[in-house]
């Protein structure tokens, strides 16, 4: 497996594997890897003949007061894992390699990077957008694998992917939990081992609203309050949104017609937790 530091590197070394007719697959990543990671790396050496993984921690993507300082990195256990995971190149480069030279153009998928987590963190999507055409652009991978964890965000990368005509595949990755039902994620770290109970009422909550959904309720409505009072049952968890969405645009819902997301921020103590669930199917 070889570390690649610079966009001309890691340029040459696919234009090499194209050359002679290889497929790529690639996995952006923050670092700081975990199984949920590990499925999506898997999952593209499976189907790859090579699997490239960036590993930064995006600045564009942190608003002010968000925890780009703090953000947990461990570059030397990422590497480690990696190798094992059968990745053949790690795209790890400085903050001045991908935004150097005074950036002037922006990426940003309008609608539906400004509800959801859009509200509280109007940054965020506008950020991922950015890298994640960039890392489309040096590597030019066949396929792109992203976790369904961050699902808001797999819906803006394969809205962008389609209206910039980006000629790769975005395959979506099911959740990774826990033993104990929480979802994966770095920032888990965060929480306090007193704090994992209030961290659980999100999968909790999301199992209420899948057999409410399942007994015949089709009212949006019903089942939000059903799910705000399981999660607000935990002092230690705040919620910041429960919405039931269409799943493709991310508009609400009011009526339950057929496939819908349900979606959730809550903060726990110092964690911000997401997850989701597409219930009504
Ligand atoms: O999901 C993430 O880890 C990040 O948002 C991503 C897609 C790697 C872009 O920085």
């Amino acid at each position: 497996m070889e570390i690649f530091e610079t966009v001309a590197e890691i340029r040459n070394t696919v234009k090499k594997w194209k050359k002679n007719g290889l497929t790529v697959g690639l996995v952006p990543t923050m670092g700081y890897l975990h199984e949920g990671h590990a499925s999506l790396v898997k999952e593209s050496v499976r189907n790859n003949d090579k699997t490239v993984v960036s590993v930064f921690v995006n600045p564009a993507q942190f608003g002010p007061g968000e925890d780009l300082a703090s953000y947990p990195r461990d570059f030397g256990r990422d590497k480690a894992m990696l190798e094992a995971l059968g990745a053949d190149a790690v795209f790890h480069p400085s903050a001045d390699e991908i935004y150097g030279g005074n950036p002037l153009t922006k990426v940003y998928v309008e609608e539906m990077s400004s509800v959801l987590c859009g509200k509280t963190r109007p940054v965020h999507f506008g950020g991922v957008a950015a890298v994640v055409s960039k890392l489309f652009n040096i590597i030019s991978p066949d396929k792109a694998y992203f976790g369904l964890k961050d699902y808001q965000q797999f819906r803006i990368i394969c809205k962008m992917a389609r209206d910039l005509n980006f000629d790769i595949e975005i395959i979506g990755m099911p959740i990774v939990r826990d033993k104990d039902g929480l979802a994966l994620s770095s920032r888990n770290v965060y929480l306090k081992p007193e704090e994992r109970e209030a961290a659980l009422s999100l999968n909790k909550s999301l199992g209420i609203a899948e057999k409410m959904a399942e007994n015949g309720e089709r009212s949006a409505a019903k089942i939000i309050n059903a799910v705000k009072s399981a999660i607000e049952a935990y002092a230690a968890a705040k919620i910041d949104y429960v919405n039931i969405v269409d799943p493709e645009n991310l508009k609400d819902i009011d009526t339950l017609t057929g496939p819908s997301a349900l979606m959730l921020a809550v903060y726990v103590g110092n964690a911000r937790l997401i997850d989701n669930r597409i219930i009504g199917s």
